[in-house]
Formats: structure tokens, sequence, C-alpha cells
């Protein structure tokens, strides 16, 4: 049987957060050892908004080390970093052509960060998706673990491949989205309609991988729930349902285990059982880290050789674009 192929990246625009973690990150860790899986860091992707060149560099090499220290295995998976394999921009210029700017115009992430950066709507800002897709289809991907904000974006690289598949003849696999059951959509602390974002301006609104186990117990205490006092998960309670949700991914359990270990407890006990239950997971992970980050030699190695790698890769895919599209490539 073909075996089938797993691609999913990170921006290294800030410090991952226990969203990232539990709908994506976790996830990928599971799946190295059943396919061949790339890992990247979306480096191009983060500048599509403003970023200190200097954070931007110190965050990439954080993530690396956070990618392991999460338990991605560099002999069973590809980690790099996605500038360091120009086959992405190229096959993203080429993918543009077939991509019409309404569709783009009309992607929920655009409109959203649009409005919120409405003094850098910049191309690449929209062109974003297409740089997603050509990601993905660059090595001929079948399953796209993301959390479900990321969804339209493997949609539209269906599209996209689809649409270069009927104009060019057969060149690229249909990807799709593989979303997690438990944890997909972990919403704010502070705004629990809301997504939770790394980007967001209230740190009290998301916990990050790398906070003290005192900071995360003092956000969940400080979590937006309601004035009802039971710990049930139910249509307009989105904050305790999303502290429900947090506490089934991170205690490994069912929501009706849940609901049953806290029923007739008070919601201060909640809250800090399940901030004492994500600070014992991210201990041992912030301590890897850690320890990662003081050995720059090793981590640089593990990213040339995954780019390498990747570039290889990748590469099968461009020659057979450029050649398609009729790109003169001598006798
Ligand atoms: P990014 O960096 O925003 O997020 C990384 C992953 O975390 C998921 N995620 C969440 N899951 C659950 N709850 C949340 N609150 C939450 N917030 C984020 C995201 O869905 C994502 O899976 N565009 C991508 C990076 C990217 C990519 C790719 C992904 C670039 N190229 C190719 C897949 C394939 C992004 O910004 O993810």
């Amino acid at each position: 049987m073909e075996e089938k192929i797993i691609y999913s990246a990170a921006q290294p625009s800030g410090n991952l957060t226990i969203g990232n973690y539990v709908g994506a990150i976790r996830n990928w860790v599971r799946l190295q050892s059943e396919y061949r899986c790339f890992f990247a860091i979306a480096d191009m992707h983060a500048i599509t908004v403003k970023q200190e060149p200097a954070e931007l560099r110190r965050h990439t090499l954080e993530l690396a080390a956070l990618y392991l220290a999460c338990g991605l295995d560099p002999s069973r998976c590809v980690l790099y970093v996605q500038s360091q394999v120009p086959q992405h921009a190229e096959l993203c210029w080429v993918l543009n052509t077939v991509t019409y700017v309404g569709e783009m115009e009309r992607m929920t992430q655009f409109k959203d960060k649009s409005r919120r950066h409405a003094d850098n709507i910049n191309m690449g800002l929209m062109d974003y998706p297409v740089l997603m897709a050509a990601d993905i289809l660059l090595y001929q991907t079948d399953y796209v673990p993301v959390g479900v904000d990321q969804t339209q974006h493997v949609e539209i690289a269906r599209d996209i491949a689809l649409r270069f598949n009927n104009r060019y003849s057969e060149t690229f696999r249909l990807p799709q989205a593989l979303i997690v059951k438990n944890g997909a959509k972990i919403m704010s602390l502070q705004e629990p309609e809301k997504k939770m974002s790394k980007s967001d301006e209230n740190p009290n609104a998301f916990v990050s991988l790398l906070d003290d186990r005192d900071t995360v117990l003092r956000k969940f205490r400080r979590a937006v729930t309601d004035s009802d006092n039971r710990i049930v998960s139910e249509e307009g309670r989105a904050g305790i349902s999303n502290l429900l949700a947090i506490y089934c991914a991170f205690a490994n359990c069912t929501l009706q285990e849940a609901e049953k270990t806290f029923e007739g407890r008070g919601y201060g006990e909640f809250k800090t059982a399940v901030g004492e239950t994500v600070a014992n997971v991210l201990a041992p992970v912030q301590a890897e880290q850690k320890r990662l980050l003081a050995d720059r030699k090793y981590l640089d190695g593990i990213l040339a050789e995954g780019a390498e790698t990747a570039r290889r890769a990748a590469q099968r895919t461009l020659s057979k674009v450029y050649r398609k599209v009729g790109f003169y490539r001598g006798e």
C-alpha cells in the first residue's frame, strides 16, 4: 500500500498556546509513528503581519525546540523551517495563477486579519492561503492535522489542487484536513466565544505552553465563566464548556467522566483542578525545551537535515509542475 503523507505547520509568531498543543501538535506526535510526516515552522506566513526580526529568529528556534520537547522525533518526521526550502515560494507563484482574487477576499482569516491590521493589508496577507496550499501540495500530502480554524485553508488548497489537475493533468494529491474530536477549538479564557490565540492582546486570554505554574493557575482562576454553578458542558455556557474541554484534553478523560468528577463541586475548586492538570503536563515540556535550547548546535543540525530532506521531496513535485506549465528547461 502506498504510504500516506502528513503535513502541518505552525507560525513562529509568539509562544504557542495550549490551543495549538491540543488542536495540532499533540496529534502530530501520535501520527509520526504511522505515516510519513513533514512538520514545518511557517516563518514565511508569520511575516504577513509585522514581526520584529530578532524576535522572529528567536521564536523560530524556540518553536523548533518546543516541537521536539512536545515529542516530535526527527528520526520519525521531517522537521524544518519553511524559508529554508525555496520551493514553497516557487510553487506559490505558480498556484497564484490558478487562484482567483475573489476567493481570497472571501477567506475568513483574511477578512479577520484585515480588520485587526487595517494599516497593513499587504499582498502577502491575501496570498497566505496560496502559500499554505503550496506547503501542503509540494509534499503530495494526504492529511493535514489542524485545528478547526484552519479547515477553510485546507479546503482551498484542495480546490486549487483540483483546478491545477484539471487544467494541466493529474499532478497533485488532494489533501484532507484531519481534525481531532476533542480540543480542535480551544476558546479564549476571557472571551469564550472567541478562539484562543497566541496573538491576543490580553495575556489572560490564553495559556502559553511556556507559562509557569503560578501563571497557569492564575489565568484559569480568572477565566470568565457564568453565574450558574453546575459544572456541565451546555449550549450557551461557553466559558464552563471550554474549561471542561481543556480539562478533558489534558486529563485524557471523556466529558461524562469530567462532569461526574466535578459534580457538586464549586467553580473555584474546578478552576484550580484544571490549572493544576494543565501545569502538570506543561512542566516536563518546558524543562525539555530549556535543555534543548542550551544545545544550539544540535537544534541547528536537526533543522539543516530536515530542510535538506524537505527540499529533495519538494523538488520532485516542483519539477513536475514546471514541466506541466511549460517552463523551458533546456534540451
Ligand atoms: P497557527 O500557527 O495559527 O496554529 C498552529 C495550529 O494550531 C491550531 N490552533 C488551534 N487548535 C485548537 N484551538 C485553538 N484555539 C487553536 N489555535 C490554533 C491551528 O489550527 C493550527 O493547526 N496557517 C497555519 C500554519 C500553516 C499550516 C501550513 C498549517 C502554514 N502552512 C500548512 C497546515 C498546513 C497557522 O497559522 O497555524
